[in-house]
């Protein structure tokens, strides 16, 4: 604490004598002040009984231009050199999907945090760094956090007070760990299935989306952001990004992530706006900008949305943040990308790698008078508002208080309760489900019935997600080992194979009951682009050997989005889309056995086969082959059967 103290006293002298030294210059920082005049000798900006905007006004005033571009930087902390975050001032830094420190526990991320915020508070003025995160499904970085059901799960609960409890306990264990910034909720209204990111967006449907990410930003950002366990989230990625159209990308190997959506301005406005006007509304302090364009041109640089709509028309008063390098994706002249998405509005740029070349290029763009001065003041002025906002100015260098929150049995309880909510129950025949606890033998099969990795899907500790015992939690086999009585025989092999489970006089045992787990691997924004949205050999293989071994066979599908399940509808018994559902997979078995009735019903309509992707949701067919295989917001109870479907 002594070392704080010193630090602030510091701070106070240089700011009293009113020299502003950078680069071996020396301007006279107040000589023209524009903030609140001082009527001690505290310096406005460090008072917090002003309002933020006025402290924000103090502080922009004493800055200089490279003080103030350090403001509109923000690194990947993989990138950054310590020391200049002190030379260079800067403003931000993120951890990038999987930045986690040497050791990933929470305690070493307060470290990690506090450790660069240090650096910055060696600056002259010492303004605090805000630290940025993906936690898009719990603080999905962070080993021994709690990962919940990705969006498309949430999506299917339908319960925006759910995802609003959701969004608080996101932000208490990621505020545990010094982090104050999330770059959630995605407000994406996929229209595309085959798009990579389908399961960051909690619906195809503009309302739902609308409802829950505003519950879910009221959930992280709470009544108090000065709060410690409140933060800010970051509704993304503006505007359109799930309405890109199939073979439009020019990123990478992608499809559809980071392409186009040709659609005329009302339809935009009237589909993919509405849960930035309800984000603004329930207090957005970031918004985060899209990769993909709108009619061919780079979002990035799109300045009559940003500025003109988002800024001007909607009152959006945070700061607006681009995407991972994406300026860079504006123009080949970097130069000009830096020009025309910061006059376009951008007022933080997320510069992963090459930092200095970002602040060399806006110093000479503000020099030559291609980016006025006053962009580059909005832009920090937005900046500083939202960290005053934040107390980041008083609690700089949080404790460790709230580690023990972070993974504990009631956040678990919580992620539990969404996993039996999202699950939808999409085939059911002849009374299968639920299941008897006191069934005398159930055989599991499936790779994915066993791995906390595959059923927390992308985003989870590392960016692309990954497969085995990621992070701490319960499987979906380790739920119906729980959840089954003491007198059932439970046999489980992934690969299906239960030949060798024999009755007294040699021959194969049937079981009662087969459940199989299948479904998608891990994959995480464009690595996810298909048009082939169909199951792995081996989980058709896993599905029959147990068909074969079952007198009843459940089929249990984990995925980021629909996938082609026609052909198993005469196959098995009943289906069950359980989606990603994060770290708690025993809330399956919950449902299955009886503890809880199916209530899910589906965010995104299900094709009967691909050649209907994408669907035109306004000219829909309701039924015959035509028409999907299950509807939007279609989804039975134990009590239903499948109703009768056309024989296409
Ligand atoms: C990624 C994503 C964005 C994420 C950002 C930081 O590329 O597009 O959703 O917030 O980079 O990880």
């Amino acid at each position: 604490m002594m070392r704080l103290r010193f630090f602030w006293l510091v701070l106070l002298l240089s700011v009293l004598v009113g020299g502003t030294a950078c680069d071996g210059e020396v301007e006279t920082a107040v000589s023209t002040p524009t903030s609140a005049p001082e009527t001690s000798s505290t310096p406005a900006y460090l008072d917090p009984s002003l309002p933020p905007a006025a402290r924000a006004e103090d502080l922009l005033a004493r800055l200089t231009l490279a003080e103030k571009i350090g403001q509109m930087t923000l690194v990947e902390k993989n990138s950054i050199v310590d020391a200049d975050i002190t030379e260079l001032g800067i403003g931000a830094l993120l951890s990038g999907g999987g930045g986690a420190p040497r050791v990933n526990n929470p305690a070493e991320w307060l470290e990690m945090v506090n450790g660069y915020q240090s650096f910055a508070l060696e600056t002259r003025l010492a303004i605090p760094l805000l630290y940025g995160v993906d936690a898009v499904h719990g603080h999905n970085n962070v080993v021994g956090a709690v990962l919940f059901p990705h969006n498309i799960g949430l999506g299917a609960t339908r319960n925006a007070d759910l995802v609003r409890q959701i969004g608080q306990v996101t932000a208490l264990e990621t505020a545990a760990t010094g982090i104050y910034w999330n770059y959630a909720p995605a407000v994406s209204i996929p229209q595309d299935i085959r798009w990579g990111r389908t399961y960051e967006g909690y619906s195809e449907n503009t309302a739902l989306v609308t409802e829950l990410s505003a519950a879910y930003l009221a959930g992280l950002q709470g009544d108090d952001l000065t709060a410690v366990s409140t933060i800010i989230g970051t509704p993304k990625h503006f505007v359109g990004d799930g309405g890109t159209v199939w073979g439009s990308s020019r990123t990478n190997n992608y499809e559809i992530d980071q392409g186009d959506t040709p659609l005329d301005e009302a339809t935009l406005r009237a589909v993919h706006l509405p849960p930035y006007v309800a984000a603004i509304e329930a207090g957005a302090r970031s918004i985060m900008v899209s990769y993909s364009s709108w009619n061919g041109t780079k979002m990035h640089e799109q300045q009559y949305l940003i500025t003109d709509v988002l800024k001007g028309e909607l009152g959006f008063s945070g700061f607006v943040v681009s995407d991972w390098a994406a300026i860079d994706q504006v123009d080949d002249n970097y130069y000009e990308a830096v020009v025309s998405a910061i006059n376009a509005g951008i007022d933080m740029n997320m510069v992963p790698y090459e930092y200095e070349l970002f602040i060399q290029a806006l110093t000479a763009a503000v020099e030559n008078g291609d980016v006025p001065q006053a962009r580059i003041d909005d832009a920090v002025r937005r900046i500083l508002t939202v960290k005053f906002e934040l107390g980041l100015f008083e609690r700089p260098l949080p404790d460790d208080t709230l580690l023990p929150t972070v993974g504990s049995a009631e956040h678990r309880a919580l992620a539990r309760q969404a996993v039996r909510e999202s699950l939808v129950l999409l085939h059911h025949d002849s009374a299968t489900l639920p299941l008897d606890p006191e069934t005398a033998v159930i055989f599991v099969a499936g790779e994915a019935a066993d791995d906390i990795g595959l059923q927390a899907g992308g985003w989870s500790i590392e960016w692309q997600g990954g497969s085995g015992k990621i992070t701490p939690g319960t499987t979906i086999l380790d739920g119906i080992e729980s959840a089954i009585s003491a007198n059932t025989q439970l046999h489980y092999n992934r690969f299906g194979n239960f030949e060798r489970i024999t009755d007294d006089n040699g021959n194969p045992t049937m079981a009662d009951v087969g459940v199989v787990v299948v479904g998608e691997r891990p994959y995480a924004e464009g690595q996810g682009d298909s048009d082939a949205l169909f199951l792995s050999e081996a989980d058709l293989n896993a599905i029959q050997r147990l068909r074969e071994h079952s007198n009843k066979l459940v089929i249990v599908l984990l995925s980021g989005r629909p996938l082609i399940i026609t052909e198993l509808l005469p196959v098995a018994d009943a289906i069950v889309a359980a989606w990603l559902p994060g770290t708690e997979g025993a809330g399956v078995a919950d449902v299955l056995f009886g503890s809880y009735e199916f209530s899910g019903t589906l965010a995104y309509t299900w094709p009967r086969h691909m050649d209907q992707l994408p669907f035109d949701f306004a000219n829909l067919p309701t039924d015959g082959c035509a028409a999907p295989l299950f509807p939007f917001g279609y989804g039975l109870t134990t009590s239903q059967s499948t109703p009768p479907l056309p024989d296409c």
